[in-house]
Parts: C-alpha cells; structure tokens; sequence
C-alpha cells in the first residue's frame, strides 16, 4: 500500500527522533518516496546524515538550504500525507497557535494533504493542561494525533508519553493508505462556488459563496481514491492538480457542462450557489445612470440539480445541498423529494460559523429513507469526510 506514497516526515527535538531512524528504514523499504524536514532542535538527537542516508534524499531544514529558497508551499502540495513524528511539546504549541518560525511550521501551515504527528513528551508535560488544550486545537483542525504510549521515559520515570514505535507507526500509515481508496474506479462531478450572472460589460450578479465547502468535497473524494471532476464557478481558491476543474461563470455554462458530464458520473455533489435568476437582457455597454428607480427584468436559470435529479438512473448518487434561513428542516425535506437527490445536506444561515466564507460548517444529511444525522459544528474540511462517509454507506447499501 505505501509504494509509490509520497510522505514528509518532519522530525522535531526530542530523543524519540531516534526512531525516526527505524520508521524511514521502514518506509524505504516498503518503496515510499521520503523526504525529512529537520527542526534545529531535533540535529541534537539524530544526524541529518542519518536521515539522509536511510531515506535517499538531502535532508531540508532551513527556509533556505545551501542559498537556494525551500519552497514549502511545494513541499506540502507533493506530498501525499505528512507526518511529524516525533512531535515536541514546542512543535505542537507552535501548531496550535499557527506560528510560523522555521520551515516544519511553514510548509505544515501551507500543506494541503493530510497531516499526522505522534506525540512524544514525559508524562508531566504531556498531562499539563495546556498540552491537553494545544492537542484538542490541532486535532479540531483536521490533524490525525497517534495516541502516545505509557512505557519507560527519558526522564527515567515511566508512564504516558512515549512516542508510538516505527513499526506501529508505520502500520498506522498502512492502514490510512487503504482505507483511502474506497472510491477507485468512481467517477465523481461536484459542482462548487457561486455563478455570476452579467448584466452589462461591467455588472453581474452573484452571492457571497467561496467554494471552499465545494472543493474540500472534491480532495476529499480524490483523497478515497476517486477520479474527480470539479466545475467551478467564479472563486479564488486554490484547487489541487489531481482534481480536473472546469471553470464556468454563469449558470447557464454550469447547467451545460454538468449536462455534459452527468452521465458518466456514478456520483453527483451539488454545492455550488447557483443564481436563481438572470437578466433578461445583457447590455452590450455599460448601463448609465438616469431615472432615480432602474428595474431589471430577471428570467429564471435553469435547476441544474432537478434536471440531473430527472435524468439519473439506476445506480447514480446525487446530492444537493439546501441553504436556508428559516424552516430548515421542511424546506430541506422539500427540496429532497422535489429535485430527486438520494441526500440533501443542510446548511443554516442560522447556526454560528456555518455557510458561506467560513472555514467551518454545521450540517445535518437528509437521507430517502427518513434518517435525518446532525453533526457538530466542525472545520469545513473534516465536514468533507463526514459527507464522503456517508455517500461511501449509499454506494455499500
Ligand atoms: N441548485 C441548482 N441550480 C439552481 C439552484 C440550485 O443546481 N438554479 C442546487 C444547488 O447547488 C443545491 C440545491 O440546488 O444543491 C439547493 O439550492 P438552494 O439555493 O438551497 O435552493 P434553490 O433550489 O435555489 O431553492 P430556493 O432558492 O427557493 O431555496
């Protein structure tokens, strides 16, 4: 399963790096791609010769190597998890808090794959209650944490604090490579963002909808293995290349293109801000101002999820989302039956920390066959594995 897997190892200060040793031994030679980033702290436990030599790459440790700059925003974006082990009490204060003062922080606070660290500290450290509180931030930002081991510790006492050992290690990485593929071989389309809808040269229509919720479906469901088509309306996020994105602008070009896609697709995710509403006519030059009261005539877009709901067939997923702020749980149930989607998942304006521009949501999926499943409100990134999860028990039922 780790043969070909691109992993970042970030080794921190602690005695537990040694181990770091055996883990990248482990890894090599199970064919996974290593490359390790070094703290200062941690070339006082283990020799970056070492590292080098067992993994077969140059170790990376400062923002600059050798007068060349590290590109961390790279090295997040090539590996396919990265993982720091050990994690210092200092390395997870810094993530918690998001301080950015070496390389390790840097490339963790622009990595896009997932991010694992195995804690390693002596038990005093470990219980105080600010390393409880710092493990509970990074855990609530998406952050895997291996649960730490009770055994003998540097400071001669024994108890809880030990880092996982490599082999155990490493069967956890195993593990978080298969589980992954559930969805090889699917075909997924996800639409995401808002459209804009022009009105002159200068003018359009459009929401506030960014499209994070939309593309954090759509890695998610590449991360399981899927192969992923992403049409975008107009947003400034960032996708990653596995995902294929199509950029559309208006409703009109998304409601083409998902046409043109749908058949194919075994799943369908609706979460793109479509405009309701178009004008009637599009200016071909600016519109001047005249009159105090200016009315534009607006046409309705097409649905694009009821028209995919009219054509789905045996075996095809769709899935809408319902937006709303008021009578939630009635206009959700509404738009179930109404556009013949298998989920509807629900975002309230209503809940604190939910809906467009926030990093977080809080939603609640509406299934067919009555199951209504409330989640806590958690970092839009984490609410794309629980929505995958849910799709993946459809595929299995
Ligand atoms: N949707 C769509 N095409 C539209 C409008 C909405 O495909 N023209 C999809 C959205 O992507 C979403 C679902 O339909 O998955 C519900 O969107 P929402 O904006 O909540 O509701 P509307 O259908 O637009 O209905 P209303 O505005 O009356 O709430």
């Amino acid at each position: 399963m780790l043969k070909g897997k691109k992993i970042l190892l970030g080794v921190t200060g602690s005695i537990a790096a040694y181990k770091s040793a055996i883990l990248i031994r482990l890894l090599v030679k199970a064919g996974a791609e290593v490359r390790v980033i070094m703290t200062e702290a941690s070339k006082n436990f283990v020799t970056p010769l070492s590292l080098s030599t067992l993994s077969k790459n140059p170790i990376i440790s400062g923002l600059a190597d050798n007068d060349s700059w590290n590109n961390h925003v790279l090295l997040g974006r090539w590996a396919d998890i990265m993982l720091i082990a050990p994690l210092s009490c200092n390395t997870l204060s810094k993530m918690a808090n998001g301080n950015c003062d070496n390389l390790l922080m840097a490339v963790y606070l622009s990595a896009i794959c997932p991010v694992a660290a195995a804690p390693a500290m002596d038990e005093d450290m470990w219980k105080h209650v600010t390393t409880k509180s710092n493990i509970l931030k990074i855990k609530g930002s998406g952050n895997y944490i291996l649960p730490v081991e009770n055994g003998e510790l540097a400071s001669g006492f024994t108890g809880e604090g030990r880092m996982k050992e490599p082999e155990a290690i490493f069967q956890w990485l195993n593990e978080f490579f298969t589980t992954r593929l559930e969805l090889k071989g699917k075909k997924v389309l996800v639409t995401a963002g808002p459209t804009y809808e022009p009105i002159d040269p200068v003018r359009f229509i459009g929401n506030h909808s960014t499209g994070k919720m939309g593309v954090a479906i759509a890695e998610e469901m590449n991360r399981r293995g899927a192969n992923v088509t992403l049409i975008l309306g107009p947003s400034s996020i960032i996708v990653t290349s596995e995902v294929e994105t199509i950029r559309v602008n208006t409703a009109k070009e998304m409601f083409m293109t998902c046409e043109n896609k749908f058949a194919d697709a075994d799943i369908t995710v609706m979460t793109a801000a479509v405009a309701d509403y178009t004008p009637l006519v599009v200016e071909p030059e600016k519109i001047k101002k005249s009159e105090p009261v200016f009315e534009l005539k607006l046409t309705r877009s097409p649905d694009i999820l009821s028209s995919l709901g009219n054509k789905k067939k045996d075996g095809q997923i769709l899935v809408g989302f319902a937006l709303e702020t008021k009578n939630e749980r009635e206009y959700a149930l509404k738009k179930l039956k109404s556009k013949n989607a298998d989920l509807i998942i629900l975002n309230s304006l209503l809940d604190e920390g939910s809906g467009f521009g926030y990093d977080t949501n809080k939603i609640t999926i509406f299934d067919k066959q009555g199951n209504e499943l409330q989640f806590e409100k958690k970092p839009k990134k984490d609410v794309a594995i629980d929505i995958v999860n849910c799709i993946i028990n459809l595929l299995d039922a």
